[in-house]
C-alpha cells in the first residue's frame, strides 16, 4: 500500500516538474486541482443539486470542471443531466475501460465521471483493482477542479472521500434531523480522519430567509467549535426554490434552466466564496488518492 503511495507521489511529483517547465509562471497555481467533496448526513437535503450547479458555476468563471459521482451504490449525477451512460466507474474498476473512456462531455461545459452501482465500499476492490483505479484517477489531472458528489451519510467511502479532499462541503436543511445528522457527520469526521487539515465547509439549503440560514449555520459552527474544536466556515445558503424541483423534472440543472432564479445566484455567490479561500498545500489529486488508497 505504501508502495503504491509512493509511487503515485513520484508520478504526481514528476507530473508537477513537468507542468513548470512548460507553463509561465504566473499560470503554475491555476494548474492545481482542487477537491471538493460534497456530503451530508441526512439523504435528499440536495448534495447532487449542489454538486451539478457548483460545477456549472464554476465552469462560467473558465474553469475546467470534473463532476464525479461517487456513489458506488445508487448513481444520480447522470439522472439529473439526462444522460444514460453507456460505461461508468464500475467499468474502470473493472478494468474494461480508462477514466478517459467513461468521462463524458457534456452540452453544458462540465464533464461527469457516471457513478457505479453495486459496490459499497472502495476498501472491497481487490488490490489489482486498486491500483489500476489509482492510475486511472491520475488521468483526471488535467482539470482544475474535481467535484465529488458522495452518497448520504458516513462510509468508508464518502470518509475517504473526505479525507482527501481539499474542501468538504456538508450539506443540511434547516430540518432538525437534517441538523442532527450534518452534525453526526461532522463530528465522525472530526474523530475519524486524522490530521484533518481541509475546509469544512458548511452550506444550508433551502432555507426561507438570510436569517434562518444564518441561524442554523452559527449553532452548528458554535456546536463542533466547542463540542469537537473543530473549525467549520459558512459557504453560503441556498433558497428553497421552486426553480430547483422543476429544473430536476426536466432533468436540467437549475443554473442552466433559470440562470437568474433566486437559487442559482445563491449558488454563484458560494462559488465566488470558494474562489476566496485558498486551497492548502499540500491538498490536490495526489493527496486524493494517497489518502483515499490508505485508508482501510
Ligand atoms: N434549494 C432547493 N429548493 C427547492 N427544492 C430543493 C432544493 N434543493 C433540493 N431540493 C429538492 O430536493 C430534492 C433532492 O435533491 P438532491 O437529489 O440534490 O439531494 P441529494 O442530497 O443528492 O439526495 P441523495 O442523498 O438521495 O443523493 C430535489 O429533487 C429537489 O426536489
Ligand atoms: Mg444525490
Amino acid at each position: 500500500m505504501e508502495d503504491q503511495a509512493e509511487q503515485l507521489r513520484e508520478l504526481m511529483r514528476a507530473k508537477n516538474n513537468n507542468t513548470q517547465t512548460t507553463t509561465p509562471a504566473k499560470d503554475k497555481q491555476s494548474r492545481k486541482t482542487r477537491i471538493i467533496t460534497v456530503a451530508s448526513g441526512k439523504g435528499g437535503v440536495g448534495k447532487t443539486n449542489v454538486s451539478v450547479n457548483m460545477a456549472l458555476a464554476y465552469a462560467r468563471l473558465g474553469k475546467k470542471v470534473i463532476v464525479m459521482d461517487a456513489d458506488l451504490g445508487l448513481a444520480n449525477v447522470n439522472v439529473m443531466l439526462n444522460m444514460i451512460p453507456k460505461y461508468n466507474l464500475y467499468h474502470v474498476i473493472r478494468k474494461q475501460k480508462t477514466m478517459k473512456d467513461i468521462l463524458i462531455d457534456t452540452e453544458y461545459g462540465i464533464q461527469i465521471v457516471a457513478g457505479a452501482s453495486g459496490f459499497s465500499k472502495i476498501a472491497n476492490l481487490s488490490e489489482d483493482e486498486r491500483q489500476n483505479f489509482i492510475n486511472e484517477l491520475y488521468t483526471l489531472s488535467n482539470a482544475d477542479i474535481i467535484i465529488i458528489d458522495t452518497s448520504a451519510g458516513v462510509s468508508n467511502n464518502v470518509l475517504s472521500f473526505v479525507a482527501a479532499a481539499d474542501d468538504a462541503v456538508i450539506v443540511t436543511t434547516p430540518e432538525p434531523t437534517a441538523i442532527t445528522d450534518a452534525y453526526g457527520i461532522i463530528k465522525i469526521i472530526a474523530t475519524e480522519i486524522d490530521n484533518l487539515n481541509m475546509g469544512l465547509k458548511l452550506v444550508v439549503n433551502r432555507v426561507k430567509t438570510v436569517a434562518e440560514a444564518k441561524k442554523v449555520a452559527d449553532r452548528m459552527i458554535n456546536i463542533a467549535g466547542q463540542f469537537l474544536n473543530l473549525k467549520v466556515d459558512y459557504l453560503g445558503f441556498i433558497y428553497d426554490d421552486p426553480a430547483v424541483p422543476q429544473a430536476v423534472l426536466r432533468q436540467k440543472p437549475f443554473m442552466v434552466l433559470d440562470p437568474k432564479s433566486k437559487a442559482s445566484l445563491c449558488v454563484q455567490h458560494i462559488v465566488g466564496r470558494m474562489e476566496k479561500t485558498e486551497i492548502r498545500q499540500d491538498g490536490g489529486l495526489g493527496n486524493l488518492i494517497r489518502r483515499l488508497f490508505n485508508r482501510e
